[in-house]
């Protein structure tokens, strides 16, 4: 089912090559999440200046938006070599102590999907980052002592998509938390003109800013759609990317001009038609669609939050008037009234 998804923003196999050659690699080149490049310009300035270690840093967000593209851009900032690890790969605590100890002075560990680790491996990393040290028992029995190993100063990146599935000695040993947002219209238009001109596809404005929205705020899927509508207008028209091009290519997607596509559909229908409105739990939710929950809330909700169609309340999902609207449902006043409640406890920070 994912694999047939154009507009999921989770990675497929031919993204990975693309990926690499769009990739910005400085700072000034990663476009958006201003606040955090702003931050961590100056922390790895610092850094440099006093020929230490950057700080730790944890990136989390959204599948897509840029997590392990920072982290590349970070290490070649500093001027450092990156060693890139997945959470779940690394399955004896041994694995993770022979990487460490093969760092050298101010390198950069990514660990991706960190909050996978599993615990014998994660403590390790507690002596690491505190103190670049690794601690080991050594002997049996009465005779056994702990050991300290020094390794090299070494800056820590992990990424991941659910920062709450973090365990809390290892959240706090990082210095720097950023939570990267989904991006706006603009900054995405800047994408996938950036993108366009590295593949060498003509594409006009209007079209960049329709693909721009329907993105769901994520520069993989805008990537990604760049290079299907490039296909479509390359083999109906002359290559150049038009508006109506767009249009029609985005159509036979199925994708809507919200980016929306049938899995969203399916559970905003589900909330609104099986479950009258909400709210309704994850997992009920999950098993109404056929989606796992995670999927549906790394994956799909951010998207679906941010467009004010959904809320999170306490007691489940909830379809809110926009998203009624979208589909064209009219809403008595009563039940109006009442979801404008929910909107206005969630936009306080209720839940
Ligand atoms: N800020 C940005 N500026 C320009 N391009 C970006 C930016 N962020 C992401 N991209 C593009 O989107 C692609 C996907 O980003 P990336 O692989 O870094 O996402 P991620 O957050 O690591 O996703 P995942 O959670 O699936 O690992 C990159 O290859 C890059 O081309
Ligand atoms: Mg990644």
């Amino acid at each position: 089912m994912e694999e047939n998804r154009f507009i999921t923003s989770t990675k497929n196999l031919t993204d990975s090559e693309v990926e690499n050659t769009l990739r910005p690699t400085k700072l000034d080149d990663y476009v958006g999440q201003k606040k955090i490049v702003e931050n961590i310009r100056i922390y790895i300035e610092a850094a440099k200046k006093r020929k230490e270690a950057l700080d730790h840093v944890l990136l989390y967000g959204p599948p897509g938006l840029g997590k392990t593209t920072l982290a590349h851009i970070i290490a070649n900032e500093l001027g450092s070599q990156i060693k890139i690890v997945s959470g779940p790969t690394i399955e004896h605590a041994a694995d993770l102590a022979a990487i460490l100890t093969n760092l050298n002075t101010n390198d950069v560990l990514f660990i991706d999907e960190i909050h996978r680790l599993n615990r014998s491996v994660e403590e390790i990393l507690y002596p690491a980052m505190e103190d670049y040290a690794l601690d080991f028992i050594v002997g049996k029995g009465p005779s056994a002592r702990n050991m300290r190993l020094k390794i090299q100063p070494f800056t820590l990146v992990g990424a991941t998509t659910r920062a709450g599935n973090l365990t809390s000695p290892l959240r706090d040993r990082f210095g720097v938390i950023s939570r990267l947002e989904l991006y706006n219209v603009e900054e995405l238009s800047t994408i996938i003109n950036r993108s366009a001109n590295i593949l060498g596809v003509e594409l006009d404005s209007k079209a960049t800013i329709e693909l721009a929205k329907r993105s769901r705020g994520t520069p993989r899927i805008a990537n990604r759609l760049l290079k299907r509508v490039r296909d479509y207008a390359e083999v109906k028209g002359n290559g150049k990317i038009t508006l109506e091009l767009t249009n029609s290519a985005l159509k036979l997607m199925d994708i809507d001009d919200l980016g929306l596509d049938y899995v969203d559909r399916r559970i905003l229908d589900a909330i609104i038609n099986k479950f009258n409105g909400g709210p309704v739990g994850l997992d009920t939710l999950a098993a109404a669609t056929g989606e796992e929950s995670v999927t549906i809330e790394d994956v799909y909700e951010p998207y679906l939050l941010q467009l004010g169609f959904i809320a999170r309340t306490p007691r489940g999902r909830v379809a809110l008037p926009l998203c009624y609207k979208h589909f064209g449902i009219k809403l008595s006043d009563e039940k109006l009234k009442e979801l404008k409640n929910i909107e206005k406890g969630n936009n306080n920070g209720l839940n």
